[in-house]
Parts: C-alpha cells; structure tokens; sequence
C-alpha cells in the first residue's frame, strides 16, 4: 500500500507537498470575535497528525463588515488584529510537519443567512440584485397537475448589486487578506472563488446580470476573479502558492455555471492569471447545498470525473474532494492521473488517522466516513461526527487509556453504541463479553442499511464488527440477556445498550395488514402492492423510496407538518430526497394524523379535520421508536455497576448511541 503515486511529492507554486493527501478546507465555527479559540486550535492539531502532508484551514472572511458575516462563531482574516490568532493555527500545523494552507473568502450574497432574521433591512453585497438569497427553507409538499413537488416557502432575502467602488474594494481586501496569511506563516493561500462566496456569483451567469465591465459574457464575468488573482501575485510575489478553489459544476443546469463552461471559460482564464493549482468543488449554499457536500445517495469519488477532464485542459496541479474516503480508492485516483492530489473533509473528521492508516498499509482500519451530513444539519455548528465521537471533542472527552483495574464487563446490545463501547472497553484492557439478540450486529442501523440508498452505514458496522473482533471481544450472536443470565455470567459491569423498538401505538397495530419496516426491509416479508407507509421514523422517507423501488405503490403519511430540517437538514439533502418520491410516484401526505389502521387500509385526517381512508394491501410501520427498557427494569437491584446508553436511554441519533459508547468505555 505505501507505494505509488500518492506518496510522491508534488510542487504547488514554490511549495513541496511531501506526498497527495491533504485536507480540504473546513471550517469549524469554533471563533470567538473572529480568532480561533483553544478548541478550534485543538481540532487542527489533530487534523495535522493526522498524516496529511497539508492542512487547509477553512474559510476566513475577509470583510470586516456585515457583509463579511455568514456563520456564527467563524475565522476572520479580515483585519491585523486576526494575524496573531492565524500565527498560532499555522504554527499548530507546522508542528506537525504538515503545510498550512489559509482559505479566504467574501461571502455576498450569503451573509443575509447571518442578519435575514435579525436586521432585514441589511442588503447583503451580489454581483446583481437579481438573485436573493435563500436564508432558511420551509418546504411546502404540494401537488399541481398531477406532479408532487417540495416549495421552499420561506421569503428570500433581497441583495444588492455592488457599485464599482465596492467591487475594487473586494480586490483590496482579498489582496490584504493574503498578505496577512502570508504574515501569519501559512505557506499557502486557497482563495475561494465557490459555494457560497461573491466571487462565484460574479462569475456566474446566474447571479451575474451586470450591464458594466463585470457582466456579461465569460470575459467580463471572469474578470474579477482574475483581477483578485493578478492583485494577490503581485503583493504576495512569485512563486508564493495561490490556490484557487471553484466550483466545478453549480448544479443550476443552464443557468449557471456548468462543468463545461469550467473547462473552456474558468481554468483557462484563472491559469494565465497566475495561480498555481485548481481546487475543485461544486454546488451553490442556496441552491444546491448538497452538491457542495455530497451526501450518502453519490457515490465515493463523486467529483474525480471533473478532475480527470480538468487534468486534460492545464497543467496545473489538480486537487479534488468529494467523498474519498476510501484509501483504495484515493491510491487509484492519483495513480490513474484522475487527480493530482486527494483533498478530504469529511473523511478526516470520522477518521482522522485516515493518512497514517493508509501509508502503514491498514486500509481496512479506516473508519470511512458514511456522508450521513450530520456534521452539517445536524451537529449545530461545531462539526460533531455522527461515527467518531471524539471529533471537536478534543478537549472534552475523556482519553482511551489502559484501565485502572480491568474487569469483566458485559454489553447488551450489538447497535452502534454498545459496539463502541464494547471496542474502547476492550482497547483500554478490559474483559469483554458482547451480546445481540439478533444473529447479526448493527442494531436499529441494519434497518437503514438494507435500504439501496442508505446502504453506506454498512460501512460503519462494518468497521465496528472488524475491530471489536481484531480487539478480542468475545461476540454472543442470537443471545437474548435476561437477568438469569446476567447472574449466571456474573459480570462486575453490564452496559446496557437495548436500543429502541418501533412505536406501535396505534389504533388497529396488530391487525393483519400491518408489518414493521423491519419485517419488510431485513426479513423480506412479502406484502402487496398498494403500500402505506406510517412515518415518524428518521429515516421513514427513505424507507417509502426503498419500497417503491421494489414496486409498490406507496404513500407516505407523516404528522408532522414536513421532514425537520434539524434532523434531515439540506446537506442531507431535502431537494435530492423529494426529486426522488417525485420520480418513483410516491405520495408524501405531510400534516397528517394517522386515526386507525383498519382491514383494508389507513384512516387519516388533515389539518382541517377531514378524515379520509387510503386503502391499502400493507402498511409498513416507520414509525417513531420508543426506547426498549425491558432489561433494565429486570436488572434492577442486581449487584454489577449498571450503565445504559444509546436509544434504551431515549431514542435519538446513531450519533449520540456511538458518543455514550465512546464515553463510557472511556469511563469505566
Ligand atoms: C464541516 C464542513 C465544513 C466545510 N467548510 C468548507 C470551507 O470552509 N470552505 C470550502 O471551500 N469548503 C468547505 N467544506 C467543503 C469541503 O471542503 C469539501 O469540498 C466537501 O465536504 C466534500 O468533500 P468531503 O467528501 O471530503 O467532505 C466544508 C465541508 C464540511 C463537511
Ligand atoms: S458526521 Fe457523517 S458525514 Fe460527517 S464526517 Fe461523520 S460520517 Fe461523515
């Protein structure tokens, strides 16, 4: 494995990467007044350990006004007061041998996602006026014409085109910004001409309407991007590396940028200006927010297609992101010339030993990132993983050390939170029994995995069932725990990781027509063919997708008003979920209250009161889950040291079952 391509040197501009794994940029909301607090700093240490030969410190804004302002809590690089803060994530890095690289950006349009709610009246700075900017999403499930579709009804916030003076003043600023990089010690700027950032919306015909210099064709519309380029050269000096981050392909069809016009428009025009490697990215926030961060439904390597053709029209160095998490995989790609270097986000944050892993020949230990999005819907905004608990818990969480006094120690639950138990317990020395009732592990996952298009969290069972197993805990498949024989085993601890039971707390459950997606997805039970599908489950959408691919026809009927943004937020992609129930016919029936199951199907009422029946042949319970406490009601007054973790707690997230796992096992 530690051969190849991708452990040779590449030169970007002046500066000798010593092998093709780096990390892309990623921002962690982990400021305070724009400077890195000790928690941000910490996570970068990690990242720089992680074996990467550079680390990209993600965007920093350079505007020091309100227009500069998009994320709560982020990097500045916006005035010298920031250099001080900058200096130390750069020395943090260097400590480590790795090159520091220094994202900076504007954000236009996208600053109204920081004051839409709280100051409307604050214009934010676009190219044009022409598009808003879409702050927050309410989605409506409408049927017109037949058609079903998802209406983001949330008011857009309005935008305005910047004068000419402005558009000079956003070449000083990035042309400062670099300056102070450089200054701070990083050996590398990446200017961020995409996603969410002025400078994509001056190049695309999208958002780009002007009638001066700076609209129009591909000319004009390129020129600011190549003036900010020519401005920084000439300030920061030759040689001094300038990556340019764009996206690839909007994703916006026609209207905007498409990977065709990257090829023969973009590269071209940002090569002669002078920058020394091409960073590839895709999406818009707004639009397209799950092209920027490609969730579990694309495939691993999602954007190396775009590097390979890239890598036939310059040659610059081409450095792409996009789901490579796999080592194998990353070997190949830099191997068969897709790209030059294999830039990872995500992939470090669930396994941030993913480099070490790989040049020690150890692909297999890579704990692969899912793409489930939880580090962007759903952690808030300090970037958890959902599959690697100690992600930005660096200073938190307690370190997995040899135990005091090992002891013998029995977990009940083979999910992902007594796994990860089971696996810290073990590597700090313990004597681990684990047992699953079921004949396989993965708990409420296997649910998820059985699914075509969630099938990935395999990958995480997957790693867990490898480890636990490499480690020497000793697995008890099939095997239900009761009290007898937790007193015949006589452990000094017991972890009780149940998990959780689907919620039949309906009238007309037990009737005959009704079958637990559970039944239908794992055991393959047979069921006609007009389905409905009782939602509340996390993942009930996908279930009622899964079953239409097998060809039923399906209605998804769920009380809430529509999926939460909280728990199924953009970057799992909403639009790319409901573009689906749209072309597989499904029926999503939102705000809808599920009165009885009845012989021949599902008695429902609306908003209003009326009620209706939707006949049915079946009707799959993706219910909510209700926590399973039957074994620690039995264990009660037992003599070993009782824990309980994951959903026999309260059901939650795959991410708080594997981070009780993880403290636990670090506890005991
Ligand atoms: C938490 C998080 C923060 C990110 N921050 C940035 C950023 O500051 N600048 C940027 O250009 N891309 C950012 N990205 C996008 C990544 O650089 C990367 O292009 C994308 O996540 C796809 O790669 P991956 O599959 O390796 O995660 C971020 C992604 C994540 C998950
Ligand atoms: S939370 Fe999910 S998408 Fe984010 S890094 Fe972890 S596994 Fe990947």
């Amino acid at each position: 494995m530690a051969t190849g391509k991708v452990f040779t040197p590449i030169e970007i501009g002046t500066m000798t990467l010593k092998h093709r794994v780096v990390m892309a940029p990623t921002i962690h909301e982990m400021c305070y007044g724009g400077h890195p607090t000790e928690a941000y700093l910490a996570i970068t240490d990690t990242y720089a350990r992680s074996g990467v030969s550079m680390v990209c410190v993600g965007g920093a804004t350079i505007d020091p006004g309100k227009s500069g302002e998009v994320f709560p809590n982020a990097l500045s690089i916006a005035d010298d007061e920031c250099v001080f803060g900058l200096q130390r994530l750069a020395e943090t890095i260097h400590a480590q041998e790795a090159k520091a690289c220094q994202q900076i950006y504007h954000p236009g349009r996208a600053s109204a996602r920081y004051w839409a709610q709280s100051d409307p009246s604050w214009l934010p700075w676009g190219a044009s006026a022409k598009v808003p900017f879409m702050a927050a999403a309410k989605w409506e499930i409408t049927k017109k014409g037949g058609k079903w579709s998802a209406v983001n009804t949330m008011p857009p916030a309005p935008v305005r085109e910047i004068s000419l003076e402005e558009v000079e003043q956003v070449v000083r600023m990035h042309v400062l910004a670099a300056l102070r990089a450089k200054k701070a010690g990083f050996d590398a700027v990446n200017l961020h001409f995409a996603n969410v950032t002025l400078i994509m919306d001056f190049i695309s015909p999208y958002t780009n309407v002007r009638t001066d210099g700076y609209g129009g064709g591909w000319e004009n519309r390129m020129r600011l991007p190549c003036e900010i380029v020519q401005a920084t050269r000439s300030a920061v000096g030759r040689g001094y590396p300038l990556i340019v981050r764009i996206p690839a392909d909007q994703g916006l069809g026609e209207v905007g940028i498409r990977f065709q016009d990257t090829l023969r428009h973009v590269v071209p025009r940002l090569a002669e200006a002078g920058i020394d490697a091409i960073d590839l990215s895709a999406g818009v926030l707004d639009h397209t927010p799950h092209k920027i961060i490609p969730p579990m439904y694309d495939a691993r390597g999602c954007w190396l297609h775009h590097s390979e053709e890239v890598k036939k029209v310059t040659k610059l160095p081409v450095i792409v992101a996009g789901r490579l998490c796999d080592p194998r995989m990353i070997a190949k790609a830099v191997e068969n010339g897709q790209c030059d270097v294999a830039a990872l986000s995500r992939p470090l944050m669930a396994d941030p030993l993913l480099p070490k892993k790989m040049f020690a020949g150890k692909p297999d230990d890579v704990r692969m990132c899912v793409a489930c999005g939880y580090c962007m819907s759903e952690s808030g905004w300090t970037k958890y993983c959902a599959i690697n608990a100690e992600s930005a818990r660096e200073q938190t969480l307690p370190k997995i050390g040899p135990a005091g006094r090992p002891r013998k120690v029995l977990v009940v639950g083979g999910g992902p939170g007594g796994m990860e138990a089971a696996r810290v317990l073990r590597e700090r020395g313990h004597d681990v029994t684990l047992c699953e009732k079921e004949g396989q592990l993965g708990g409420a996952l296997r649910v998820a995995a059985a699914a075509p298009l969630t099938r990935e969290w395999r990958t995480f069972t997957r790693w867990h069932v490898r480890q636990i197993g490499a480690l020497g805990v000793k697995v008890l498949l099939g095997t239900e725990v009761t009290r007898a024989l937790v007193d015949e085993l006589a452990p000094e601890v017991v972890v009780v990781a149940t998990g959780s039971v689907q919620s039949r707390d309906i009238d007309g459950a037990d009737r005959e027509i009704v079958a637990a997606e559970e039944e239908v997805l794992l055991k393959g039970k047979a069921i006609g063919r007009k389905v409905v599908v009782v939602g509340g489950a996390f993942w009930d959408v996908e279930t009622a997708i899964n079953l239409a691919d097998q060809g039923k026809e399906v209605i998804l009927v769920r009380e809430a008003e529509t999926v939460s943004m909280n728990r199924l937020g953009p970057i799992r992609a909403l639009p790319i979920l409901f573009g689906m129930l749209q072309a597989k016919n499904v029926k999503p029936l939102f705000s809808t209250k599920v009165v009885k199951i009845e012989e021949n199907g599902v008695r429902v009422e609306n908003s209003v009161g009326d009620s209706t029946l939707l006949e049915a042949d079946a009707v799959v319970l993706s219910t909510a889950r209700v926590a399973n406490r039957k074994l620690l009601d039995e264990l009660r007054g037992v003599s070993a040291e009782l824990h309980e973790i994951g959903d026999c707690v309260n059901p939650r997230s795959v991410a708080d079952a594997v981070y009780g796992g993880r403290l636990v096992g670090a506890r005991i």
